[in-house]
């Protein structure tokens, strides 16, 4: 089904089957990054497709990397962090803050300019949080001002990486992308570099870099040490096999568990708990869910997750929870929108600078179908329709792929049609319509 134009979402039958989900984007993201910086050739599975797996490639590529993708396979020729050239151009990091937030703390260790650019989205997403730390380790990282917004930097971003100096650093915010491309430059320092976050995000850096050799440890307490003093500076290639992306699976879920009749098995699906936040969101909301675990790919769970339709309450999500679950929370909106009562998301400033503001968003898009939203600085009330929504309209993604989505699986259920702008979607999950229409969707 072609995922340029838009998606005719209608009321839809009961979804019924088995499927899989691409490759997990920020493991994907990792898998390709992380291989770049090994000796040897490091072949993945199950790769994510979106565009935003594909700028870090093309990204790569254009720093002297050898990377081919056939499909959901990747294989990439390490050249290690020394064989990393200087790019001829700006490199375009798309839509995707994890591109641009991990190669601005590889490139920060490397002694050549970089400029990293990206869509209109990405250009208006905050850069301080990684130039405030990787300056203070010694490199050089300028952005664009912005009248009003002191202080803050916006990409474009220019680099100019030199001889780093290992720090111990709190970060300010929680955040998986900041944590990563301060290992990346800490791996690269002198001395050793001592990270604590205010929560704990999610772990795959620390589980894959561990798993190649890295002289990563994290204490009982959460900080993460990098002590690259004695190290031989080299990553050791493996095979690396990707699990299913538990925020594509989610939409699924939601899905199945909102369309009365419905029940799906997602199958081979990352199972990480600093991630799957969303499973127990929705257990605590009454979800029928059975989640099996089933293996382990580099130390990250893997599973089948079993969703049936049924009546879901309203609950709260906030603290660990909603940082375990940052990513999920527009799905996870929807199953709110039809569930008995109120659900209040709290502690989720972040979600103003994601891909789009998903608060007011979000806020935008269930009122748009005709559910109760009260938008809060930090988070977002959703009034439970316990039914079916009016629905109709056309969805607003602004650039953000999980938004569209949230109006598709929203539109499931809603009694008149929606309209869906796709391009979005091909972000993270090209696959998502073809899917649900598999399972027995109604979309055109
Ligand atoms: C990601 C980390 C999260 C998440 C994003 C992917 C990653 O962002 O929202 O979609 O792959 O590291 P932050 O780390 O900025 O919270």
């Amino acid at each position: 089904m072609p995922m340029s134009t838009s998606l005719q979402v209608r009321r839809s039958g009961p979804l019924r089957g088995t499927c899989s989900v691409p490759g997990d984007k920020s493991i994907s993201h990792r898998a390709l990054l992380f291989g770049a910086l090994t000796d040897g050739v490091v072949e993945a599975t199950g790769l994510g497709r979106g565009g935003d797996n594909l700028s870090t490639a093309s990204a790569l590529r254009a720093l002297g990397v050898d990377v081919q993708i056939d499909g959901g396979d990747a294989r990439v020729r390490g050249v290690g962090f020394a064989g990393l050239r200087a790019a001829a151009a700006a490199l375009d990091c798309g839509n995707s803050g994890t591109t641009i937030r991990l190669l601005a703390g590889l490139l920060a260790g490397r002694p050549f300019a970089t400029e990293l650019r990206g869509d209109a989205s990405l250009t208006r997403r905050p850069m301080r949080r990684v130039a405030e730390p990787l300056r203070k380790m010694g490199a050089t990282v300028e952005g664009r001002a912005e009248p009003g917004r002191p202080g803050e930097i916006f990409p474009p971003l220019r680099i100019r990486g030199g001889a780093l100096t290992g720090i111990r650093y709190d970060l300010p915010v929680a955040s998986a992308q900041l944590k990563t491309a301060l290992i990346l430059a800490g791996l690269q320092a002198r001395g050793p570099t001592v990270l604590r976050e205010p929560g704990r995000s999610r772990d795959h850096t620390e589980r894959m870099l561990r798993s190649l050799g890295a002289p990563i440890s994290v204490d009982a307490t959460g900080a993460i040490a990098v002590e690259p003093d004695g190290w031989d500076g080299r990553l050791r290639a493996a095979r690396i096999a990707i699990p299913g992306d538990l925020s594509s699976a989610t939409f699924l879920i939601v899905a199945a568990l909102t369309v009365p009749g419905s029940e799906i098995t997602v199958e081979n699906v990352g199972l990480n708990p600093t991630r799957a936040g969303a499973l127990d969101v929705l257990r605590a909301m009454g979800a029928d869910l059975s989640i099996e675990e089933t293996g382990d790919a580099m130390g990250e769970p893997v599973g089948r997750v079993r969703a049936r339709a049924g009546r879901l309450r309203g609950t709260r999500v906030d603290g660990e929870l909603a940082l375990r679950a940052i990513d999920e929370i527009p799905a996870l909106a929807v199953a709110a929108a039809l569930a008995d009562g109120e659900t209040v998301f709290a502690d989720l400033a972040e979600l103003r600078i994601k891909e789009s503001d998903r608060i007011a968003a979000l806020a935008r898009e269930l009122g748009r179908a005709g559910v109760g939203v009260e938008e809060r600085p930090d988070g977002f009330v959703v009034t439970g329709l316990a039914g079916r929504p009016p629905g109709g309209g056309t969805v607003v993604p602004e650039h953000d792929h999980r938004i569209a989505m949230t109006g598709a699986i929203l539109g499931l259920t809603s009694a008149d049609e929606t309209t869906v702008p796709a391009a979005d979607i091909l972000t993270s999950f090209p696959t998502f319509a073809e899917t649900l229409v598999g399972l027995g969707a109604s979309i055109d």
